[in-house]
């Protein structure tokens, strides 16, 4: 029986362990998570969702607060549209929360960003153009586009002196979407180096309807890999979405995939940035505990813990500090279901939103617990200690238990 080892993703002249580290914005896969991933000889992500808010969290900077302060004035206001980003200081919390991860980077492997396109903060093609050519000019050695089509992103870094050296590549879940994509970037004379597929049991925001459990992983990598055989594109696949041991990762890459993404596993890492609470939520969990809902303001569905306090939260919306989901008209759907309570409860009090989120917020405070369908199988790969809890574990030993355990196979960690 072959284990993930016995395989390597082939970038170029470069080889490395086929396990890459998924995105987990807002800093849930942290510097430290990407930087084991690329110690190890893989691949990690670090995310640039609410990367000023990052920034000030890792690096005392205070972009957040001097944005709040230029817009007090409008906090009362429902009309977010001059809430905008100021671009220049865009850059340069990128170029801070990039430019300080890659240059701590030890080992063969890679550091990528994940970049939502979903993101529009009220200014889409300014604001990505900047947030995805000031991670080229920090030094990322590659972006994974997600959250959208991304149709435009490729050109809006076609002048960049990196544009045909730095590794790129989107996330997509179907056969149409990677078609949309490649259509559209045909001009630019230049391929993703890599496709992301994920199915539709990953954590985050999902690339299907709420029709998500009609579709499986499997199919969708098979038909992508046979539309690309059709097309003569030889275009690295890599596996992602319920991935949870080596031994599921070894039969994707036996049916075509170059390497698998994986994130669920690495939720419960001493490295992972979720608050240690957090992370016993997520050991905790049962089946019935995980669900699919619509709240993300984004329009995707997300799945996410029952449990999350994010769920029915009426905060006030907290577009003047954050605004990451504004879109290019200054509006998000949170801001009216918020809008449509108050105007029932105009004292504001004991608010209930059920149908959004404020999801800047709440991820920001790490109060959204999205998390994959695997989840609940997080407790069966670690100890329960004395005093009831779970035992966190290195990122070391998750990304080894990928690479090395055979078949179903989930190696232990040694008792504290
Ligand atoms: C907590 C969590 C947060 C995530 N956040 C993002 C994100 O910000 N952007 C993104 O493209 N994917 C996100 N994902 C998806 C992962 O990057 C990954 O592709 C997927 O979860 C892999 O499936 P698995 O979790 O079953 O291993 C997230 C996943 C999890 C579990």
């Amino acid at each position: 029986m072959k284990r993930l080892d016995d395989f390597r993703l082939h970038f170029g002249n470069k080889e490395l362990v086929p396990i890459i580290i998924g995105g987990m914005g807002v800093d849930i896969s942290t510097a430290e998570l990407a930087l084991e991933a690329a110690r190890l000889g893989g691949i990690g992500h670090i995310s640039d969702a609410m990367v000023q808010d990052v920034s000030d969290r890792r690096f005392d900077t205070s972009f957040v607060k001097e944005k709040t302060k230029l817009y007090k004035h409008n906090i009362d206001n429902s009309d977010k549209s001059i809430v905008q980003f100021d671009l220049g200081r865009l850059a340069e919390a990128t170029k801070l929360h990039v430019g300080e991860t890659m240059q701590a980077k030890r080992g063969d492997g890679m550091i990528f960003i994940n970049c939502m396109e979903k993101l529009t903060m009220n200014g889409p093609r300014e604001t990505l153009q900047v947030r995805l050519n000031s991670a080229l000019d920090a030094g990322i050695d590659g972006i994974t586009l997600s959250a959208g089509l991304h149709l435009g992103s490729f050109a809006l870094m076609a002048d960049h002196p990196r544009f045909r050296d730095a590794k790129l590549g989107i996330i997509v879940s179907s056969v149409r979407a990677l078609q949309l994509f490649l259509r559209k970037t045909a001009r630019l004379n230049r391929l993703p180096d890599f496709v992301v597929i994920e199915g539709p049991l990953a954590g985050g925001h999902l690339g299907f309807g709420m029709d998500w459990a009609q579709y499986d992983l499997a199919t969708i990598v098979a038909e992508v890999a046979q539309f690309l055989k059709t097309e003569q594109l030889a275009i690295p696949l890599i596996a992602a979405g319920g991935i949870f041991t080596g031994g599921d990762a070894v039969s994707f890459m036996e049916n075509g995939a170059a390497a698998i993404q994986v994130a669920t596993r690495f939720t419960v890492a001493n490295e992972c940035g979720l608050p240690s609470k957090v992370k016993q939520e997520y050991f905790r969990a049962s089946e019935e505990d995980i669900l699919v809902n619509t709240i993300s303001p984004t329009g995707y569905p997300m799945r996410m813990l029952k449990s999350t306090p994010a769920i029915g939260s009426g905060i006030r919306p907290n577009c003047e500090a954050y605004g990451y989901l504004l879109d290019g008209s200054g509006n998000c759907a949170y801001i009216n279901a918020y809008n449509a309570q108050i105007a029932i409860h105009p004292d504001g009090k004991n608010i209930s939103v059920q149908d959004k989120t404020c999801l800047c917020t709440h991820m920001r405070n790490y109060n959204c617990w999205t998390c994959g369908s695997t989840t609940y199988r997080l407790k069966d790969t670690t100890r329960r200690l004395a005093d009831g809890s779970y035992q966190e574990l290195s990122a070391e030993h998750i990304f080894r238990d990928y690479q090395f355990s055979i078949g179903q196979n989930i190696l232990l960690p040694e008792a504290p």
